[in-house]
């Protein structure tokens, strides 16, 4: 009999046995993915038999993908291997999420490439019945905890910085900004940036709030009720009249999923900012929100206020001059292009994090980019001018103010994000001033 005829009756003969171990269960799954291996170390006319073709050739009745998963999952666990797994309990299908999980977790840049499968395994007997398990899971869980980790390294950095003598950490007020603003002098402010939480999320179908799922970015925020936010918002408003300087101006960040507040804009009009310019952020795409209506948003609300439309008076007049801020626009203005970034940080994240650029924990949902911050410090003020971040989160606002040479004042009131802000902050004046003596650097903040 020729050669290829009796690799042809090989084959058949064992996918046929194939086809009957899958009625088995699970004794069968294990025979099938080691058969199926056999398969593939076989060649017919003279190239190795691919699962593609055993698939359509002979076991047509089942899914490729099936298939093919019942072959990684032997492949994976070698059978000299897989027994001390067996033997403690595990079955084919708890080794089989393993496998998909330690996968995903790999691509993630949540485990390392040489993890062992083992620890997936562990995980997974662990939790036995405590907890339904799936590779997604899995994967959230591990995000998770390599975020709660970052968490734990910066609140212990920023202790170590608090403690340090560098004066500019007396600009970083881990309480709130009305508080903060109650005790400045008044008229001493150029800019109040005002990024407060805009209690206007929503994105399930019944239009309730709900906590954004983040993967690994962070999502803590304080006063994120709409009732919160709104007093918050009214409240840093009052505030800011007290300190701004006559010239000074209010940037208001809003959502732009509603009208603007009328209690918003009737208090801004009743303590003298008589000129409000409406202007929109756009995103690169819009966000999710109510998914019966038939339109999203693709931008945020800002309103830029000031007693007087002289006061929006600038020397630099020129670039950008439209109410729509796009990334285009943004790299026109700001001085330095080249270190233009895309927006919002939340795209880019996940991208970071597989470059090994950044870790899961680093960035924040709410994070606006920092050249989108240079871009309002470029229009509405001048190096040495004094801007309060009274939402100040990841401190991205404040360390646009470091790199432009303006003065600065960063409130947060919840401890993680604040720690996230001081430490973002550090870096920033270590950057600027690292040849700078200490002092030099203490007395620009
Ligand atoms: C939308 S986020 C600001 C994001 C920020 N612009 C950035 O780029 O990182 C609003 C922040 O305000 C903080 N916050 C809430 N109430 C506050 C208060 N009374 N004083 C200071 N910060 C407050 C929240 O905890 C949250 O971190």
């Amino acid at each position: 009999m020729a050669e290829s005829q009796i690799q042809n009756d090989r084959v058949q003969d064992t996918c046929n046995r194939i086809g009957d171990l899958l009625k088995e269960g699970e004794r069968g799954a294990w025979m099938v993915g080691d058969l199926l291996v056999e398969l593939s170390e076989i060649n017919v006319g003279g190239k190795p038999l691919t699962l593609k073709q055993v698939q359509q050739r002979y076991l047509s009745e089942f899914s490729y993908s099936y298939l093919a998963q019942l072959r990684s999952t032997a492949l994976e666990f070698p059978e000299h291997e897989r027994h001390e797994f067996l033997e403690r309990g595990a079955t084919w299908y708890e080794c089989d999420i393993a496998r998909r999980s330690r996968a995903n977790c790999i691509k993630a840049k949540i485990a390392e490439k040489d993890e062992p499968l083992g620890n997936f395994v562990d995980f997974i007997l662990k939790n036995k019945g405590r907890r339904r398990l799936n590779p997604r899971e899995i994967v959230k869980q591990r995000i998770e905890q390599a975020a709660l980790e970052t968490r734990q390294r910066r609140a212990f950095s920023v202790e170590q910085i608090r403690s340090s003598d560098d004066d500019w950490t007396a600009n970083c007020h881990h309480r709130s900004c009305l508080d903060v603003m109650n005790d400045m002098d008044p008229e001493s402010v150029d800019l109040c940036w005002a990024d407060p939480p805009y209690g206007a999320f929503f994105k399930t179908r019944d239009g309730s709030f709900q906590e954004p799922e983040t993967k690994g970015l962070e999502a803590a925020c304080d006063n994120k009720t709409r009732d919160e936010a709104v007093a918050l918002t009214l409240g840093l408003i009052e505030g800011a009249a007290r300190v701004l300087k006559p010239t000074g101006k209010i940037v208001l960040w809003q959502a732009s999923t509603e009208p603007d507040r009328p209690e918003v804009i009737s208090l801004l009009h009743q303590l003298g900012f008589d000129a409000i310019l409406p202007m929109y952020w756009k995103k690169k795409q819009p966000q999710p929100s109510d998914f019966r209506i038939p339109f999203s948003h693709e931008t945020e609300r800002i309103l830029v206020a000031a007693r007087s439309r002289e006061a929006l008076w600038t020397p630099l007049g020129g670039k950008g001059r439209t109410d729509v801020i796009t990334d285009d626009v943004i790299a026109k203005v700001i001085p330095d292009p080249m270190e233009y970034e895309e927006a919002p940080p939340s795209r880019t994240f996940y991208r970071d994090v597989a470059a090994g650029k950044a870790q899961y924990g680093d960035r924040h949902f709410f994070e606006k980019p920092l050249n989108l911050c240079k871009f309002f410090l470029e229009k509405l003020t001048l190096p040495g001018d004094t801007v309060i971040d009274v939402c100040g989160c990841t401190g991205s606002m404040i360390e646009a103010c470091i790199e432009m040479d303006r003065r600065w004042v960063y409130c947060e009131t919840h401890e993680t994000n604040f720690n996230l802000g001081v430490s973002r902050i550090g870096e920033a004046m270590k950057q600027k001033f690292c040849d700078d003596d200490s002092e030099h650097a203490s007395s620009r903040a």
